[in-house]
């Protein structure tokens, strides 16, 4: 079992995900706390709906990022988070937040990271023509998107794609392998050695994928 403390700032389909994973038994978490920095996130209407305990900040209250950070992280902490999730949090963690919650900082983004880390990225996803994207879900560190990876989930990127169709097939494997990351953070399973994590028990699919799929050979 663990605390979760789950940042969002938009519409909390990820935080949906995780909730469903809970009250379905699948993930052993509970959440403690839904924070955000957008009073109007519809995440805010997803927490209320489902009886979490949730606090707005708002940085324009704030003198500097590490003020904001400060007070995040003693609203969290007094909450009991063990585990804080950035579910579509956009806004940058700064140093005093990494350093309460080392290796405790999970984040997931719409990419196969190293590819593609900041905004708009199934866009340029697209436009850069790549065959396959996915997820990523990371340990947050000092970095933009850098942290080490824990889970991936690959899609493939059709020829009629668009950044919101691209978007929603993402979004369904953000949806099934973030909870799972969590569960094995629950379970103890993830060991951090440098960059790499390490899951216990956990297996590869094996075989190769291709994009687009050929019959030449
Ligand atoms: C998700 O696609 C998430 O990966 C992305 O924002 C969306 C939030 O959706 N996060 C980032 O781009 C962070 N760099 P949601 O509010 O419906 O969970």
């Amino acid at each position: 079992m663990v605390n979760l403390g789950i940042l969002v700032s938009g519409g909390g389909t990820n935080l949906q995900a995780i909730i469903d994973s809970i009250e379905a038994n699948r993930l052993d978490a509970s959440i403690r706390l839904v924070f955000s920095n957008n009073p109007n996130a519809y995440a805010l209407d997803r927490a209320r709906r489902h009886g979490l305990p949730s606090k707005v900040l708002l940085k324009e209250d704030f003198p500097s990022r590490e003020a904001y950070d400060n007070e995040a992280v003693k609203a969290l902490k007094d909450s009991g988070v063990e585990l804080v999730i950035l579910a579509g949090f956009m806004r940058l963690i700064t140093k005093p937040f990494l350093d309460a919650f080392p290796m405790r900082i999970m984040n997931i983004h719409p990419s196969l990271l190293p590819s593609f880390p900041g905004l708009d990225v199934q866009k340029k996803a697209v436009e850069w023509g790549v065959k396959f994207s996915g997820c990523t879900v990371h340990f947050v560190d000092e970095g933009l998107d850098s942290g080490p990876i824990i889970i991936q989930a690959v899609v493939p990127v059709l020829e009629d794609d668009t950044p919101e169709i691209l978007s929603q097939r993402i979004l369904k494997e953000e949806h099934r392998i973030y909870p799972q990351a969590i569960q094995l953070f629950s379970e103890g399973r993830l060991e951090v050695k440098g960059r790499r994590v390490f899951v216990r028990d956990g297996h590869a699919d094996a075989g190769p994928l291709e994009n687009p799929r050929v019959t030449i050979f």
